[in-house]
């Protein structure tokens, strides 16, 4: 992530280029000034929203050899777009990055970029339910065969990424169960075969994990979750080496592109991400850790602590947990309902990563479309809730989840 390394450089150049930082600053001082770019109208610092669908485009320009980082059209290219993208590119250690309207809008274009009829992808069973279904449900349709893995095949990918694959998908912590995969792994796996490796690092944020560094060829993101952080923005991106990455950019006709105002609200959020995340670290601890100790808690799902195995891979590949925690508990579905009607600072709703800690149930929520059996399967009980902790006082949070939880008992 230092300048005098290659990949903390835009491989394209920039016609208006960003402040260079020094080699030595922090991801703090990152994310405050990665994308430092003094406004060429008015010299602004902070920069402006520029409100447009298209630009001057007059006959010299048409003509010039830098075309392709020139103004348009906003569909193909903003410069409110950016300096966001800048910032995740730098985070993430990657050649080149695209936002997106949505994490789905980046996971749809980043895929149907990447393949054609007759290729083999290979996909966690785990992943995010909307990616599930994109590569399940539609791609089937347009000839990719499509594989899926379950948790306990995962451990060893060598044995599930066979020959002619063409992508693997994998999230690491995943969702609910905050499972983690050994990531660098699973690139020695994909990069045997010649399969390109797609890492969703939605939950861990650029801050606790970088899966390029660990080997991935392409990372996202739901830059609605941690990215943006207030729960007022839906925004995706994708990072990567710039021979990817353009050929994902080619597609621009797919349409997801950011709004100028989410751009600029995702902006404004990523210069505080390191802040939030470093409390968010640490109330995801002290939340799971309380809830461990707690009569009404069956099982507490918290990054690293499945198994040993889990919380050495977690040690190894991770700075920091995270903010999620999900709690099994003992008196199933009418605890859940007892706990949640107890709850005073932490909001019911779905969705994570913003500042205020929220509740929900997967089983009513983000995994209601599988069979009970299928839930049950993958460790969906009815009693399990899934927390994200925002970033309010830690003892409130934890008064307020064990007050909760003695409702439970
Ligand atoms: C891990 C993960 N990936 C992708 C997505 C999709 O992102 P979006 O809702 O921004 O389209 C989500 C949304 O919840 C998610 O949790």
């Amino acid at each position: 992530m230092s300048d005098s390394d290659p990949t903390s450089r835009p491989s394209r150049p920039r016609k208006y280029p960003f402040d260079p930082l020094p080699p030595w600053v922090g991801p703090s001082t990152r994310v405050v000034h990665g994308a430092r770019r003094p406004d060429y109208n008015t010299g602004s610092v902070v920069p402006p929203i520029y409100q447009t669908t298209t630009y001057h485009w007059p006959p010299e320009r048409s003509e010039s050899s830098d075309r392709a980082q020139a103004y348009l059209y906003t569909r193909t290219l903003s410069p409110t777009s950016e300096g966001p993208a800048e910032v995740i590119r730098q985070l993430e250690g990657g050649e080149s990055a695209r936002l997106f309207a949505s994490g789905m809008g980046a996971i749809t274009a980043t895929v149907l970029s990447l393949l054609r009829s007759g290729d083999r992808l290979v996909a966690l069973e785990n992943l995010y339910g909307g990616t599930t279904d994109f590569v399940t449900e539609l791609l089937p349709r347009y000839g990719v065969s499509v594989r899926e893995v379950s948790w306990h095949d995962a451990l060893e990918p060598e044995k599930v990424v066979p020959d002619g694959t063409t992508l693997a998908i994998v999230e690491s912590p995943t969702n609910p169960t905050l499972s983690v995969h050994d990531l660098a792994r699973w690139a020695r796996a994909t990069k045997r075969v010649g399969a390109t490796l797609l890492v969703d690092n939605t939950f861990a944020t650029p801050l606790n994990q970088n899966p390029l560094a660990l080997g991935a060829d392409l990372v996202v993101h739901s830059a609605t979750k941690y990215l943006g952080g207030h729960s007022d923005l839906t925004a995706g991106v994708v990072v990567g080496p710039e021979r990817l990455v353009s050929r994902i950019d080619e597609k621009q006709y797919l349409g997801a592109t950011l709004d100028p105002f989410a751009a600029f609200l995702l902006g404004r959020g990523l210069k505080t991400l390191a802040l939030r995340v470093a409390r968010q670290n640490e109330n995801g601890r002290r939340v799971a850790e309380a809830a461990r100790d707690h009569r009404a808690v069956e099982r507490v799902h918290y990054p690293g602590w499945g198994s040993e195995r889990e919380g050495e891979i977690a040690q190894r590949q991770m700075r920091g947990r995270g903010g999620m925690v999900s709690l099994s508990l003992k008196g199933g579905a009418a605890a859940v309902e007892d706990f949640l009607s107890g709850l005073r600072l932490v909001h019911i709703a779905a969705s994570l990563g913003g500042v205020e800690s929220l509740a929900s149930v997967p089983a009513r929520t983000s995994h209601r479309h599988l069979s009970e059996e299928t839930r049950r399967a993958r460790g969906i009980d009815p009693g399990l809730v899934r927390l994200s902790l925002g970033i309010e006082d830690p003892d409130d949070l934890v008064r307020d989840i064990t007050e909760s939880l003695d409702r439970a008992l």
